[in-house]
């Protein structure tokens, strides 16, 4: 049985003063044995979120992969188990498309991330003009190929797989049950074809985009979706602790 996982992706949004505020005010709510609930926050209130929280998981929102180096203004894997992440969203869409991040850059940040025990939730997902054009299975599995990449099939099992349609994200438009379902089907079954059925049984798939508390339970309710990503219902603590309440 896999155990549902619903984080919030905060982008850059909040201080440290609001970081205290939000996690004080939502991690009581938190507590559950059947689900897990966390929180992507910017580096700079990594550390205010991580010693505010005794239920949700921290997570970073990106890491670079090598451990030092001339990188300015990068963070390290070494860098964020200092301050006791225990997850860290790669391969965000708004990175990808913003940033420069590639399938290839984010599968070595995935292997450095499994390397140093801090779970990825590593995202793929179509832009508009691919969903239109009939080619999301397309991309979520070349997404797939090069983002998983020579990695262990113990280690692909742990890691959290966030699908999200560029094209839900931050309109309101979400995707339909039935759309967001078969995609994640879809990442589960290239899974499967990568690194076989145990593989494919364990890793847990969440869906992204335009997640709000009226909605996540029908998304819940979908045999293949284990959980959620969630940009602007995160960032206020009444809508993120409705969300967690319709999925405990
Ligand atoms: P919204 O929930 O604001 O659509 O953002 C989704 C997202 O990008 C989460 O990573």
């Amino acid at each position: 049985m896999r155990k549902p996982i619903i984080v919030g992706n905060w982008k850059m949004n909040k201080t440290m003063k609001e970081t205290k505020e939000f996690i004080e005010a939502v991690d009581p709510a938190a507590a559950s044995e059947n689900a897990t609930f966390g929180i992507g926050a910017p580096f700079t209130a990594l550390s205010t979120a991580v010693a505010a929280a005794n239920n949700l998981i921290i997570a970073a929102e990106n890491c670079h992969f090598e451990d030092s180096g001339a990188f300015t203004g990068e963070v390290s894997v070494p860098m964020l188990q200092e301050v006791a992440v225990t997850h860290c969203i790669i391969g965000h869409s708004e990175r990808r498309t913003m940033f420069g991040d590639t399938d290839e850059t984010v599968n070595k940040k995935a292997k450095r991330l499994i390397e140093a025990g801090i779970t990825p939730i590593l995202c793929i997902g179509e832009t508009e003009a691919q969903y239109d054009a009939g080619e999301s299975e397309k991309v979520i599995r070349d997404q797939l190929t090069g983002s998983l990449a020579d990695m262990c099939a113990k280690c692909v099992a742990d890691i959290v797989i966030a699908y999200e349609p560029i094209w839900a994200i931050g309109t309101g438009k979400s995707a339909s049950v039935e759309i967001a379902e078969n995609c994640c089907r879809i990442v589960r079954d290239q899974v499967k074809v990568m690194y076989g059925e145990e593989a494919a049984e364990k890793v847990r798939v969440q869906y992204g985009g335009s997640v709000k508390p009226n909605n996540i339970a029908e998304y819940m309710a979908q045999p293949d979706i284990d959980g959620a990503l969630i940009g602007g219902a995160s960032l206020k603590a009444d809508s993120f602790i409705e969300i967690i309440e319709k999925t405990k």
